[in-house]
């Protein structure tokens, strides 16, 4: 782990003045709300009715939810969004038609045949606008499991071979059914496999359906790698390298080339977040600033070349809002109640809101691996701090994935400069100290409490 490649991208960064800078010129006012029944549900589908109706609204929600108007993922966004007469909103919408992928369809598939969708099967979306919560909501998750994100020839090929399909966490429920892949009728009118939101962000625990989880097991790079071996496809072996790189769990998502793979979180405790995606790029300030991001994330996965619409990138936010771990019985032991009052000694400071998590910190001060705070990319100059809602089913830890275990991550041997353990490799595992000074009693206390969130 380079510690002298990190210090040379941020000298790069600071003489160009690419993205280094923890607090960019500061955005636009943002959209007025009154602060009393922010983030109320009649708050929300308030300001959804100013997402679907006014234009200038949007747009200024736009540029106060970019936290640092430099990186490419503001760039591309201030250039193509919400600008009315020009850029992504003259895009044809495009209301899908798609059938999830089910054990039949995986037995036809694995035949060799493309399942049929019929030309006149319904689209994903009636075109009637909800008008509660639940009615989101239920809107919502379709979207997540059913609206294309593009056409994967990888998925193609991995479902069709059960061996690396399982061995790249193509995961399946008990009756066969693979969520977060559909087949789907293609803009250029193909018919093809599609990923949607759920092939990342649901996972199949003993046979059923955790929505919201990260699939920690999927290894995007791994499949891509086998699917290249096989069929012999050009692939630059630069790519190559960094894509066997990545491991389970991890892929890079970022507009850049530098070396800044992230894990995929849990969507567990958003509403409560104020700042989305690890290095904090979008202030989340307003519902606005998700349904913006899920509208410009469909319409930049499907190479821009529809939008999804506005209900449906709206239903997504209100969607994700809803997400929860999985309801469990926990047992508030006096050792348990001990942790707590550890955790409010030691983490609470940064770990502040009702889901755990809270505002960026300097890359600089928290001291993990910079590369994805002070990237090109996405980069802000900091680190959110994530929610710790069911942690306790979230290893690996950290952006990049690089602590296994909570008792890893408060264990002062992995600073340690011999420490050999790494699941990145052989070295010191640095930043985020705070707990791995505590006494023994502590912090077994302390991990009692996590294991209770
Ligand atoms: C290929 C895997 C993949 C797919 C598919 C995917 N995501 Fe993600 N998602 C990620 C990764 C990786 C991150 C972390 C990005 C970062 O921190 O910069 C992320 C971050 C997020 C976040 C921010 C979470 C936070 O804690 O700040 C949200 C919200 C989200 N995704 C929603 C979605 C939705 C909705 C879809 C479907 C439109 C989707 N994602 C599709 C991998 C994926
Ligand atoms: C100085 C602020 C700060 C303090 C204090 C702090 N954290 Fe964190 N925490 C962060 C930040 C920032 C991250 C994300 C860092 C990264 O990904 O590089 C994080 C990440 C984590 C993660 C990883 C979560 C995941 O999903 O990967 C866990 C677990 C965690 N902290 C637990 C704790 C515990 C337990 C304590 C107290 C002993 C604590 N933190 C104290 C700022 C803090």
């Amino acid at each position: 782990m380079g510690g002298k490649r990190w210090s040379t991208i941020a000298l790069a960064c600071a003489m160009v003045a690419c993205s280094g800078k923890p607090e960019p010129a500061p955005p636009p006012a943002p959209p007025v709300v009154e602060a009393a029944t922010a983030w109320s549900d009649a708050w929300i589908l308030r300001e959804g009715q100013r997402f679907l109706a006014d234009t200038p609204y949007r747009r200024v929600a736009l540029e106060h939810s970019l936290t640092n108007h430099q990186n490419l993922y503001s760039r591309q966004r201030l250039a193509s969004y919400g600008r009315g007469t020009g850029g992504w909103d003259l895009l044809p919408v495009w209301n899908p038609r798609s059938r999830p992928v089910t054990a039949e369809l995986v037995t036809e598939l694995a035949r060799g045949e493309m399942p049929a969708v019929a030309a006149d099967q319904a689209p994903l979306w009636d075109g009637v606008e909800p008008t509660t919560m639940a009615g989101w909501i239920a809107l919502g998750r379709r979207v997540f499991f059913e609206y294309p994100m593009r056409a994967e020839v990888y998925m193609e090929y991995g479902l069709t071979r059960p061996e690396i399909a399982d061995a790249v966490g193509v995961e399946r429920t008990s009756v066969g059914a693979v969520p977060g892949l559909v087949v789907f009728r293609n803009t250029d009118g193909d018919t093809r496999v599609g990923i949607t939101c759920a092939i990342c962000h649901s996972t199949v625990r003993d046979g059923t359906l955790v929505v919201g989880a990260a699939r920690r097991r999927f290894d995007y790079g791994r499949l891509r790698l086998a699917y290249f071996a096989e069929t012999g496809a050009p692939v630059d072996p630069e790519l190559a390298r960094r894509m066997a790189t990545w491991g389970p769990g991890r892929a890079d998502v970022t507009e850049d080339n530098d070396e800044d793979p992230v894990t995929i979180p849990d969507l567990y405790g958003v509403r409560e977040q104020r700042w989305l995606t690890q290095a904090g790029t979008i202030r989340h300030d307003s519902p606005l600033a998700l349904a913006i991001r899920q509208e410009t994330q469909l319409t930049d996965s499907n190479h821009q070349l529809v939008r999804p619409p506005r209900a449906l990138a709206w239903a997504l936010a209100v969607y994700v809002y809803s997400l929860a771990p999985p309801a469990r019985a926990v047992t508030r032991s006096p050792v348990v109640e001990h942790g707590a009052t550890v955790f409010a000694a030691r983490c609470a400071t940064c770990h502040a809101n009702a889901a755990f998590g809270g505002r960026p910190i300097a890359a600089s001060t928290i001291g993990t691996n910079p590369s994805l705070a002070t990237g090109r990319g996405r980069g802000t100059g900091s680190y959110r701090v994530p929610t710790l809602l069911g942690v306790r089913d979230g290893a690996p830890y950290l952006h990049d994935g690089s602590v296994s275990s909570l008792a890893e991550l408060v264990s002062p041997d992995r600073l340690d400069p011999g420490y050999r353990a790494g699941r990145l490799g052989p070295g010191p595992i640095p930043g985020h100290r705070a707990g791995t000074d505590l006494d023994r009693s502590d912090r077994d206390a302390l991990l009692a409490f996590l294991e209770t969130l």
